[in-house]
């Protein structure tokens, strides 16, 4: 298995769900890794964890729609390790209901968090991932793929994160940096607990192999993108669904 230890991750999102996992599979590979989100108390304890296994971990209170926010955390990866390798674009949140429930603050959240805060992510992420030729990871959904009733917003929002993914991977091809998604079914976090009301299996009994994913199960497939394996994968969105999309 390869190594990670030569690498700095950035990770955004990373106070729960998909985002913690991936914090500490990274970092279980050897990996130092830069993590971003609100929730204070939550990033501190997380660092914590990993370094009482000896892995590598700072984190900065971030929120993803401030550019500032997404400049500082780049600088904090030179700063503490020296370079950036992979930034991970994870951090997202939901909204459900009909369009006419759906109003123009929910637009403005949804939109700041899962498609500006890519965005300006990726832009201020550019410079670093240009000196070690890099690469981008972001977080999609089965949801940039098709329709869904009472989650317009999201689902907009989704396609437009595989947009501006695949945008970047062609622009940012001749940097030398590859820029790709991981797209995620159903996965047990506190977001699918919120999108079904407290009733996951709701979504999980749909998916063909018959439960939602972990969020281990999707970090790896993130951790596999990051690797030298993935040396010549650039925009795709990488389905881990249990056969949802088949
Ligand atoms: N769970 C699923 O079924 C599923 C399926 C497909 C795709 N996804 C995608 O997977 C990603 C991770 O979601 P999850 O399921 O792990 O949900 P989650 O447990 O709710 O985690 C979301 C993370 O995003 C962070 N976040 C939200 N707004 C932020 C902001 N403005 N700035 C910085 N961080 C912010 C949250 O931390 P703070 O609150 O501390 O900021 C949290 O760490 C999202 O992009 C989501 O759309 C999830």
């Amino acid at each position: 298995m390869e190594s990670l230890s030569n690498k700095v991750i950035l990770i955004s999102g990373a106070t729960s769900g998909i985002g913690r996992a991936a914090a500490k599979l990274f970092a279980e590979r050897g990996a130092a890794v830069v993590l971003g989100s609100r929730r204070k108390e939550r990033g501190e304890e997380l660092v914590e964890e990993i370094r009482r296994g000896r892995g590598r971990a700072v984190f900065r209170v971030t929120d993803v729609t401030k550019h500032a926010d997404n400049e500082a955390l780049v600088d904090l990866a030179s700063t503490t390790f020296g370079k950036l390798d992979v930034a991970f674009n994870n951090a997202g949140v939901e909204a459900i209901g009909s369009l006419l429930d759906l109003d123009d603050a929910t637009y403005d959240r949804v939109f700041d968090t899962n498609v500006r805060g890519v965005f300006s992510a990726i832009r201020a992420q550019i410079p670093a991932l240009e000196r070690t030729r890099g690469s981008i990871i972001v977080t999609s959904s089965t949801a940039a793929t098709r329709g869904f009733a009472n989650a317009a917003l999201y689902t907009a929002s989704k396609h437009a994160v595989e947009g501006l993914m695949k945008s970047a991977a062609h622009e940012l091809a001749p940097l030398g940096i590859r820029v790709n998604a991981v797209s995620p079914g159903p996965t047990s976090t506190d977001m699918l607990d919120r999108f079904t009301g407290g009733e996951p299996d709701i979504m999980a009994r749909r998916v063909p192999l018959g439960r939602a994913a972990t969020p281990e199960e999707v970090a790896q497939a993130a951790v596999w993108l990051a690797t030298d394996a993935a040396r010549f994968v650039s925009g795709i969105a990488l389905p881990v669904n249990g056969g949802l999309t088949a």
